[in-house]
């Protein structure tokens, strides 16, 4: 499923007030499906991304909020066959262990999820939050010093939903030592590793996420996560 809305945010486009957004009806309806079919991605095609789309995503990606406008988020493409290597191999040493945590029924099922699409994703991206960055100079971030890692998560979900406007699948990778990616890709020390995203072409679409369709983990509906006080 591919969606048709590859220039709705104009780059580089400040817009006045006359401009403002409205959403028609359509376009609700589009997101709504967009987030319907967004899906963590791990089977990809190795086709790669066409030029230029990469630096597109991030450039949504810095659409998204952040506290006190710090803008934290820092991206690493990671190219190097060797950097590439490392990590897939701190993924199959952190879920070997991670899979001893389950007995029996639910070993056996773990064992059997497909947890990253590392081989084949033709893009690999390390996120990282500047947990020292002198932008926003502090705001909002006094009692919460955290909220630069939500803002960073608000990034990565922004370009998440941006790749799949574009057809291109997101997986994140969390399963991974944070010092192993932190010393490969030799990044500040003050860059907090927050996630590792492949993105490629998704072999095939669902509506439904793989968790659930493999049997892991049921979605929960609203009942469960609305609370009233
Ligand atoms: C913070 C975070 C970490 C995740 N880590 C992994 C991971 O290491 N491996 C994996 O296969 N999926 C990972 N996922 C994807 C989730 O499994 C997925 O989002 C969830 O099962 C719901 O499926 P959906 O994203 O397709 O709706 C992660 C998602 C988030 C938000």
């Amino acid at each position: 499923m591919r969606f048709s809305v590859r220039e709705c945010i104009p780059q580089n486009q400040v817009r006045r007030m006359t401009d403002a957004f409205r959403a028609t009806d359509e376009f609700a309806a589009q997101f709504d499906s967009l987030l319907v079919w967004r899906r963590d991605v791990r089977r990809f095609k190795t086709d790669l991304l066409e030029p230029g789309l990469l630096e597109e995503l991030i450039d949504r990606a810095c659409l998204a909020p952040s506290v006190g406008n710090a803008q934290p988020w820092r991206f690493v493409s990671v190219e190097s066959p060797d950097h590439r290597n490392a990590v897939a191999e701190s993924f199959e040493r952190e879920n070997a262990e991670a899979a001893k945590l389950y007995k029996d029924e639910q070993a056996m099922l773990y064992a059997e999820l497909k947890l990253a699409g590392l081989k084949e994703a033709p893009v690999h991206l390390a996120v990282f939050s500047d947990t020292e960055t002198p932008l926003g100079s502090g705001l909002g971030q006094q009692t919460m010093p955290e909220t630069l890692v939500y803002s960073t998560v608000c990034a990565i979900h922004t370009l998440w939903l941006a790749a799949r406007t574009r057809g291109v699948g997101v997986g994140w990778v969390s399963i991974l030592d944070p010092r192993v990616i932190t010393r490969t890709l030799n990044v500040p020390g003050n860059w907090q590793f927050v996630g590792y995203l492949c993105l490629g072409y998704a072999i095939e679409n669902h509506d439904d996420p793989e968790l659930v369709r493999h049997g892991w983990q049921e979605r929960i509906d609203r009942s469960k996560v609305l609370f009233r006080r």
